[in-house]
């Protein structure tokens, strides 16, 4: 009975037509869809005693695989004839372009720009080929102060006072001179660092730095800057902490923890793994900040008795490595479209 069945079908199959892509959509599922015909069959199957199994299950498969390479041989000429014809069929549906996607940097940046413009923070913008007052003498790294070894610098031949900026701070400089306080921007943008190239440092990098400057501003309000920014975009749980650090820039300086918004701060996983993000530490840094140094302020021509202000600093693929878990810093320069297409639906 079904190998009847199955002998009637492939003689069937092997005559089918179709004259456009209804048809042969129609063809598709009267044969091989879930209700389809083949699929009737495949129920018949299971009752077909052991002994005809093989025999049977063998007819069954070349029919599937006959039908199959039927309807694909009918929608190869159904392709070729829509590209034979020079009017185009304005009733078709397009064939669905390729879009492009936002590459994940820009998205965390656009995502701090957003947040901080609604806490009243406007851009601002410097040159990345940089002259090293604005780097580092401006930001109070004197001329032989060891600090200036913190970061690798890429100096510019025959020009030992042009470097590519090594961080953003030096736009703190240049907004600093030319703006009156109250001063409250963010600048980011692309720095250079020689390093070697790993999979957790590259020669360059993007940073987005902020400076507020007023009469009276304090390190709390700081601190409750940096908490609701990083709940915005960590999530409202999120906590922070600081600890103290070093930049020549800043006093008293800080280094900032959030709490570890994989593990909810616990350390480990629900099923008791350490989490692999903190290392069960509970919390991960994402920036550098502080109060801004007065000498800062003075060189950049602003009176360190009437005025005071916060100043911090971060790294885009940090954060963007914290939300994506992109783990190999590489990734973010190789544009691989591989890689970028995971990013369709972020942000
Ligand atoms: N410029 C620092 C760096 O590149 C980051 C930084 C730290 C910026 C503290 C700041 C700050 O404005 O207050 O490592």
């Amino acid at each position: 009975m079904l190998a009847e069945k199955i002998q009637e079908l492939l003689q069937q199959v092997q005559q089918l037509h179709a004259k456009n892509a209804e048809e042969l959509e129609a063809l598709r599922i009267k044969y091989l869809s879930k209700k389809g015909l083949l699929n009737d069959l495949m129920t018949e199957f299971r009752d077909v005693p052991n002994e005809e199994k093989r025999t049977i299950g063998m007819k069954l498969n070349e029919l599937k695989t006959q039908a199959q390479e039927k309807i694909n041989e009918l929608r190869n000429s159904l392709m070729q004839q829509d590209d034979a014809t020079d009017v185009p069929d304005l009733t078709r549906t397009p064939y669905p372009l390729p879009l492009g996607t936002r590459h994940p940097i820009n998205i965390v940046k656009e995502r701090l720009i957003d947040i901080f413009s609604h806490m009243g923070f406007t851009m601002a913008d410097g040159p990345e080929v940089e002259d090293d007052w604005h780097v580092f003498s401006s930001m109070n790294f004197a001329e032989d102060h060891p600090a200036r070894d913190m970061q690798d610098t890429f100096f510019v031949e025959q020009h030992p006072d042009i470097v590519l900026r090594t961080h953003t701070s030096s736009v703190q400089a240049r907004v600093m001179e030319k703006t009156e306080p109250p001063i409250r921007v963010i600048c980011p943008g692309r720095v250079y660092r020689n390093e070697a190239i790993s999979s957790r440092a590259h020669c360059f990098f993007h940073q987005l730095e902020g400076l507020y400057i007023d009469e009276k501003v304090s390190f709390a309000d700081l601190m409750q800057v940096m908490l609701s920014f990083s709940r915005e975009l960590f999530g409202a749980q999120t906590q922070i902490r600081m600890r103290p650090s070093y930049f020549p820039f800043t006093e008293p300086s800080a280094e900032m923890d959030i709490s570890c918004h994989i593990c909810g701060g616990t350390g480990h996983t629900e099923d008791g793994h350490t989490c692999a993000l903190c290392k069960g530490t509970g919390w991960v840094e994402i920036l550098g900040c502080g109060m801004v140094d007065p000498n800062v302020l003075e060189l950049n021509g602003i009176d360190s008795t009437k005025y005071m202000g916060y100043a911090f600093g971060m790294g885009l693929e940090r954060i963007a490595n914290l939300l994506y878990r992109v783990r190999d810093l590489r990734m973010f320069s190789e544009n691989d479209v591989r890689f970028l297409e995971e990013f369709t639906s972020a942000g």
